[in-house]
């Protein structure tokens, strides 16, 4: 163990985060071990992740000492905010910025920041193509990740920047898997028209991740954008229809009925996929499922995680 190289990872017992702890432990010949960040030490999941084999750490992202101290001693760091716990932008760039001084503190040779792209680089807060949301932002989850990438080179961090895609787990936890419209057929909605999602299964995000802590002459200092699949909705919808075995229909709606949809964070989710959507050629274009399987040579495409995952998804 003292000779292997320790990656410490936030959001360990969560999706990103135990993708890459359960990744690690897979391999104990691979030179790395994992130290498992968490609140609570004493959960189900941390204690599972213990019983796997990694060094359990307590760490708050609000508090920064406690960063520092779980940073210490490690090789590197896998560095993932969340967003979706407290809907505030400015809090996820704090954060964001706690992690990057912390990796800085600790010397760390080789950090992964899991991002996304600032879309105000392609709608200027100007652009009334979307509404401007909180204020300054188009698509706070997305712009407030690209907007701290600048916290981990401004600190000289050695760092691979992560840009991930949309979780097809996001059928079974996030409300977004098919549902029987007025017809009484299911159908799945997404205003993406007929431009290709990005997409990938939560766990493969940190085998990724670990592919790219192997090869950090590589890595070190880039971007790195990755996805399981693109499908259009359609190509989703059929997908669903074989492998559900009943019919599912693509259902397209324009942005702006998505964002009315009313549940937290619904504006937010409208606008990225307009965003997605609208500059396809760039968001999908960088999104190269080849290229992240040289990262991760299990990683799935859809209708082979759809097969493994089809009885968690809730079909109304
Ligand atoms: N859903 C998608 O399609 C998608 C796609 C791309 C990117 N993302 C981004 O992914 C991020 C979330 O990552 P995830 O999905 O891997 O998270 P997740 O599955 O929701 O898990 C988050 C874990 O982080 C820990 N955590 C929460 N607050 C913390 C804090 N204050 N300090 C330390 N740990 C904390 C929790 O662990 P403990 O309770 O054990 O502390 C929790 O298990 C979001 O920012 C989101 O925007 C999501």
């Amino acid at each position: 163990m003292p000779d292997k190289k320790i990656i410490a990872v936030l959001g360990a017992t969560g999706a990103q985060g135990g993708g890459l702890v359960r990744a690690i432990l897979a391999d104990p010949d691979g030179g790395f071990a994992a130290r498992a960040l968490t609140r609570d030490v004493n959960s189900a999941k941390a204690k599972e992740l213990a019983k796997l084999g990694a060094e359990v750490v307590a760490a708050d992202v609000d508090n920064p000492e406690t960063l520092k101290k779980a940073f210490a001693g490690a090789y590197g760091a896998f560095c993932v905010t969340f967003f979706w716990a407290h809907f505030s932008p400015e809090k996820e760039m704090a954060n964001a910025q706690s992690m990057a001084q912390a990796a800085k503190a600790a010397g760390l040779k080789h950090v992964i920041w899991s991002t996304l792209e600032d879309t105000r680089k392609w709608v200027p807060l100007n652009d009334d193509r979307m509404p401007t949301l909180q204020g300054k932002y188009k698509v706070p989850h997305f712009d407030a990740k690209g907007a701290s990438n600048h916290f981990f080179t401004d600190e000289g961090v050695p760092t691979t920047f992560l840009l991930t895609a949309f979780y097809w787990d996001n059928f079974i936890y996030f409300g977004m898997g098919p549902k029987k419209g007025p017809d009484g057929q299911l159908a799945v909605t997404i205003p993406m028209g007929d431009k290709k999602l990005p997409g990938i299964a939560a766990e493969d995000i940190g085998k990724c991740a670990y592919g790219i802590f192997k090869n950090p002459k590589e890595f070190v200092n880039t971007t790195v954008a990755i996805s399981g699949e693109n499908l259009t909705g359609a190509q989703l919808a059929a997908t669903f229809t074989d492998v559900l075995g009943k019919p599912v229909r693509y259902n397209d709606i324009p942005p702006e009925v998505y964002r009315s949809f009313g549940f937290p964070g619904a504006d937010d989710l409208g606008n990225m996929f307009q965003f997605k959507r609208d500059f396809a050629d760039d968001y999908c274009g960088a999104r190269n499922p080849s290229f992240a399987l040289t990262l991760n040579p299990a990683l799935q495409d859809f209708k082979t995680w759809l097969t493994r995952n089809k009885n968690a998804i809730p079909l109304e």
